[in-house]
């Protein structure tokens, strides 16, 4: 991939951009870049990793054939909800999907991006506080199976995991790129308005549906009523109870 190609294609001002065929992680390498004083809206993209990092301290399988991207804000965070931030870049992902393939994913809540109920993308937000700084800074990583690997997925996720195009090409890729970066700062600088929130609801893959709250041992059905202003995930159980779920509480399986 060549970052002038994406570059020349970014409508958002100001990115710094690195890119590695290979790497541990984008998201451990921009946090450590970050520490030692990165810009803001400095993203790191990587063919494949070799540690890819996953939510609740899984491993994240990184083939190539996929695209590994982290980008890095720092924010002001008395002025708006951080949590907001993962749906925000599962709109920004879910938007370029389409506007790059035509294709409509849809949000598992609330980090994951579906077709054709199978994976293709997921999200990890790592915010870190510096002691003494009154602004954090986010790394937002986002790996996406944009193709189909040359030797088909990994056993331990072939039938969990799809992918956007049978082949991709540079331009795709670059295209892509640049699409993800414009719409994640896009909405970035809109998180007060939450002008993604609409589109994270309409492109719900949950809501209406029933669904299994899982934490350890314990499995509850239960259906997914609504997504609330702040993101959180309004369930009901068969008693007429409701209980709103913030991100990490629980896992959810569906059927
Ligand atoms: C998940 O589905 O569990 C979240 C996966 C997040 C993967 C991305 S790929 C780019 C960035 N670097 C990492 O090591 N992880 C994130």
């Amino acid at each position: 991939m060549m970052i002038e190609n994406v570059l020349k294609q970014l409508h958002t001002p100001d990115v710094k951009m690195e890119f590695f065929e290979n790497i541990g992680s984008t998201n451990s390498y921009l946090k450590e870049r970050a520490l030692l004083g990165a810009d803001d809206k400095t993203v790191v993209i990587a063919n494949s990793q070799s540690a890819g990092k996953g939510t609740k301290g899984r491993a994240f399988i990184s083939d190539k054939g996929g695209v590994y991207i982290s980008l890095l804000t720092r924010a002001d965070f008395s002025e708006f909800e951080p949590t907001l931030i993962t749906p925000l870049t599962a709109v920004a992902v879910s938007d370029s999907i389409t506007q790059i393939s035509g294709r409509h994913p849809k949000i598992k809540w609330v980090n994951d991006i579906y077709l054709d109920s199978k994976k293709v993308c997921g999200i990890l937000c790592e915010t870190v506080f510096i002691p003494g700084e009154t602004i954090p800074f986010v790394v937002v990583g986002i790996g996406v199976n944009l193709s189909k690997p040359k030797d088909g997925f990994k056993k331990e996720i072939e039938d969990i995991a799809t992918y956007v195009f049978e082949e991709e090409t540079e331009e795709i890729k670059e295209k892509f790129v640049a699409l993800l970066i414009d719409n994640f700062f896009k909405y970035f600088s809109e998180i007060k308005e939450k002008t993604f929130l609409e589109k994270y609801r309409s492109n719900s893959l949950l809501l209406g549906k029933k669904i299994f709250l899982i934490n350890g041992d314990s499995k509850t059905e239960a259906t997914a009523v609504e997504i609330d202003d702040s993101c959180h995930l309004v369930v009901g159980f068969f008693d007429g109870k409701q209980k709103a779920l913030c991100s990490g509480d629980v896992t959810i399986k569906f059927e």
